[in-house]
């Protein structure tokens, strides 16, 4: 079950719903709320001054307001990234299978920049980063590594380390990411990419209920060239699972929800 420390939904209700004075102590939080409001409905309403018709999705400021959340599976889970994480987000950019999908390797300095910059991409809505744990360390992230709230839409991307792999982890750590965006921040469509030549990504995709839309040619730029790119996504009230999927696999522990 997931812990999500913020209802969202509740934030959101228009305040014209609300009945009756508010009481002084209150008065001056809701006046700066209003004013936010109004601020954002110019800003999201206007594009280089020519006004936009539709939207935003999302009130620009839902996601900053947000605590970012531990979101727990059976086995593992997806928590903020800690500076005592470095040394082994160092060791996972130095795999190959890594590397080869994510094309970055990380120096010590460089891990701790970029454990350090998640809160920084929280404030300006750009992205969130989760680290996949156990007790016994990392075993993977997963990332919202790209967020429009004007469109309602998000991209994630993962990883799982070689030892934890075969185990459903990433599929379970994107269906819950995916529950968490689609509940509580309401964004309506989740995209994810992949190499065509990353079946075990694909797989993840489908089991969590990615649904393939395309090809996109030549648009992933790897070390070995230019890569063909699936295109999957999932939207707010498409099913969490690929109901053509069998249930169960056998390597994966008991107890464990797939
Ligand atoms: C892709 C990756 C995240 C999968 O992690 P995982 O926790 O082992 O994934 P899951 O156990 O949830 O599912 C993997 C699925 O791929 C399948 N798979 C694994 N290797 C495969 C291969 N070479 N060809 C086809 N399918 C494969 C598994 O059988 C499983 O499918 P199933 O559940 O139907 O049996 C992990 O292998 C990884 O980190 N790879 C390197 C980085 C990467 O590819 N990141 C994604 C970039 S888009």
């Amino acid at each position: 079950m997931s812990n999500w420390s913020f209802d969202l939904r509740a934030q959101q209700r228009p305040m014209r719903a609300r009945t009756g004075q508010a009481p002084t102590h209150m008065r001056g939080r809701l006046l700066a709320r209003r004013l936010a409001c109004q601020t954002w409905s110019t800003a999201a309403t206007r594009m280089g001054g020519v006004p936009l018709l539709a939207g935003p999705a999302i009130v620009p400021g839902s996601f900053a307001r947000l605590t970012q959340p531990v979101l727990e599976l059976d086995d593992a889970v997806l928590r903020p990234w800690q500076a005592s994480d470095a040394p082994d987000v160092v060791r996972a950019y130095a795999e190959p299978s890594i590397q080869q999908w994510h094309v970055r390797s990380m120096t010590e300095d460089e891990a701790r920049a970029w454990i350090g910059s998640w809160p920084h991409r929280w404030a300006q809505e750009a992205a969130g980063g989760w680290a996949i744990a156990d007790g016994s360390g990392l075993l993977g992230q997963i990332s919202l590594r790209r967020l429009d709230l004007g469109n309602g839409l998000g991209e994630v991307s993962y990883w799982v380390l070689p030892p934890a792999r075969g185990r459903r982890l990433a599929t379970r750590a994107v269906r819950a990411l995916s529950g968490w965006v689609f509940e509580q921040l309401q964004l309506h469509r989740v995209e994810l990419t992949h190499s065509t030549a990353n079946p075990a990504s694909c797989r993840v995709a489908e089991r969590a209920g990615y649904r393939l839309e395309g090809t996109k040619r030549r648009e992933g730029l790897h070390a070995d060239g230019w890569h063909d790119m699936h295109l999957h996504a999932r939207l707010v009230d498409d099913p969490p699972q690929d109901a053509a999927a069998p249930a169960r696999r056998a390597d994966v522990p008991r107890g464990t929800s797939l």
